[in-house]
Parts: C-alpha cells; structure tokens; sequence
C-alpha cells in the first residue's frame, strides 16, 4: 500500500481532475451499483453530508438505536444540517420496518415532520451486527410508501458482505445514498466514500467542498483505496474467524460474559463489580493490547488485518490475568 501511495497519479481533486480519485470513485460507484462516488476525508463527513443532502432543516431522521450518527458524531446532524434525530426503539435482533414505522410521526400541523431514515450496516454498538437484507427491503419500501429517502451508514458494509455473502450492491438497492469507509477493516490510511445518484451526488460534490472536504492531490490517498479494494476485501473473512476465536476463547473466563461475534467486533462485559472498563483498558494496555472502553462496563475488541492468531491467544490470556479474582 505505501508503494502505491508513493507511485499514486495526482491531480488536484478540488478542481475535479485527480485521475487516481476519478479511479477510485469509479470503482466504488460499480461496486455499489451506483452512478456515482465521492471520496471523502472521514466517514462522519460523508455521513453528514447524506443528511445534509437528503434531510430537511426543522425536521427528523428516524435512526436506528445506538447508531454513529446518533452517539458519536459530536451533534453534527444538528449543527450541519437543522436536523434532530429520532432513535428507534430497536429490538434485540436488531431494526426493522415495524419499529421505524413506529416512530414516524403521525401528519400533525404540531410535531416535527420526519424527512429521512437512517440504518447503520453492520452495527457497531450491537457488536457488528449484520442487518438482514430483508429487513433493508422492507425498511426501504416502508420509505417509498411514504415519500421518504433512507441512508445507509456502511462504514463496515464490506464486513456485512462478508459475513453475509449479499453483494455491497445488493444492500446499496435498499437505500438512496452510502457511505463506506476504508480507513477501517480494509486498512487504508484515511477515507471513506458516499455514493448515490443523479442530483443527489450533485449536491453531495457541493456540501463537502462546503465542509471543508474538498482535497488537492487526494490521489495519493485515493491509491491506497484502490490497493485495499484489490488486497484487502478477501483478509475480512480471517478477521471475523479470529473474532470468533476470541469470543471462544474467553467463553471461559468467568468474569466476562461475550457474545459470539457476526463479523469483526466482539463486546466483552466485564462481571466483576470492582473493575470497570476504563481501568481494564489501561491494565490491558500494559500488556500490549490496545481495546476500547465502549461503556462503563463494556469493552469492545476490533478485529483488523494487523491482529494475527497469537495476538488474539496473547488477547484472551491478558483479560483473563486482568480479571482474575485475586
Ligand atoms: C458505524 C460508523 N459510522 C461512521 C463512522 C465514522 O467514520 P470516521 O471515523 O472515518 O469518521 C464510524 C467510525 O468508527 C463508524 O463506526
């Protein structure tokens, strides 16, 4: 990848001429069955301008619970584009069309109105949870009897493809526009892209150059892309097999409970009332292993293409040292 990136062609992509981007895009807009791509710096920026773009000011997005956009992106629907966001009360498998149906507000001249749907493919909060495709078409059609465009963040789409074996193209039918990130299981440096079609794209170009997301010679990072889309797809499947050890493994530490993992993410609960996830954190980082504290007594374990199976074995012994009773 980095002797890619150093043998990158570059334009300059503000100005609409970095052949590498072009490239890039081209590329993800096939994959996903879409007319076109656009790269971006970071996912919460094409997020962003997916709500921006098909949202309303004064209006809601109907999300689903515990999503990216709702958790972790400091405000930003509100501050970009006007918008609230409405959670749905999801069920523990997870959202579907009854649920989101739930949660569109009834025509009234003293509520908001709602003006978009949003889905997160596959779930970070849920552990990586893979959205069925069913559930997509049904919250997709749900959408067109109502006159509203739905979003999808699917910044590891890859991984749901994985996992699931229904193309990236498949899933992108059920919404207007997509994001997908590259910066996370497929290694890249920075990136993610939104795709969609027609004037929605359009109007994408002009929110990230509003945003500050238009990039100069971005096809230095726009290679990197294009190398993990040919190197990088395949290793997924190995991710979601040494998370799947890792949840085996620590099946018998009996101060963890884990859940067997969909794809690349494995959340650990921690049992033991006089330790929370912060602190096990920071014991787990003096053994050389690198987690995040997901809540106060939640972990959550990240799979990725830099973690061999020794390092998921040196993993489960370093939490069941921590955790010991002593
Ligand atoms: C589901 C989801 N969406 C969006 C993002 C944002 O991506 P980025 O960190 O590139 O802004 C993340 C990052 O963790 C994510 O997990």
């Amino acid at each position: 990848m980095r002797a890619a990136i150093a043998d990158a062609e570059v334009g300059d992509d503000a100005l609409g001429d970095d052949p590498t981007v072009h490239r890039l895009e081209g590329r993800v807009a096939a994959l996903l069955g879409k007319e076109r791509a656009l790269f971006f710096p970071s996912g919460i920026m094409a997020n962003e301008t997916a709500i921006v773009v098909l949202g309303r000011p004064g209006t809601e997005a109907v999300v689903d619970a515990s999503c990216h956009l709702l958790d972790w992106e400091e405000g930003a629907a509100a501050a970009w584009a006007g918008m609230q966001l409405r959670e749905v009360a999801t069920p523990p498998a997870g959202i579907t069309a009854a649920a989101v149906e739930a949660a569109l507000r009834a025509d009234s001249p003293y509520q908001p109105r709602t003006s978009l749907i949003s889905v997160e493919n596959t779930h970070n909060a849920a552990g990586g949870k893979v959205v069925p495709l069913d559930r997509l078409k049904e919250i997709r059609s749900l959408a067109e009897d109502r006159g509203l465009p739905v979003h999808m963040d699917g910044a590891r789409l890859w991984n749901a493809s994985t996992a699931s074996g229904v193309t990236v193209a498949e899933y992108a039918a059920t919404a207007d526009t997509v994001m997908v990130t590259l910066s996370k299981g497929l290694g890249c440096p920075v990136g993610s892209m939104l795709a969609g079609d027609g004037g929605v794209m359009r109007e994408a170009w002009r929110i990230r150059r509003r945003m500050g997301g238009a990039m100069r010679q971005a096809g230095i990072l726009a290679a990197a892309g294009l190398y993990a889309l040919d190197h990088h797809v395949d290793l997924l499947a190995e991710d979601h097999r040494r998370a799947g050890l890792l949840a085996e493994l620590l099946a018998d530490v009996r101060t963890v409970r884990v859940e067997a993992p969909e794809t690349n993410i494995v959340m650990i609960d921690l049992l033991r009332a006089d330790v929370d996830a912060p602190t096990v954190v920071a014991q787990l980082a003096g053994r050389g292993v690198r987690m995040s504290p997901f809540s106060p007594r939640r972990l959550r374990a990240v799979t990725h293409m830099d973690v061999d199976d020794d390092g998921i074995r040196l993993t489960a012994r370093a939490l069941a040292e921590v955790l010991t009773v002593p």
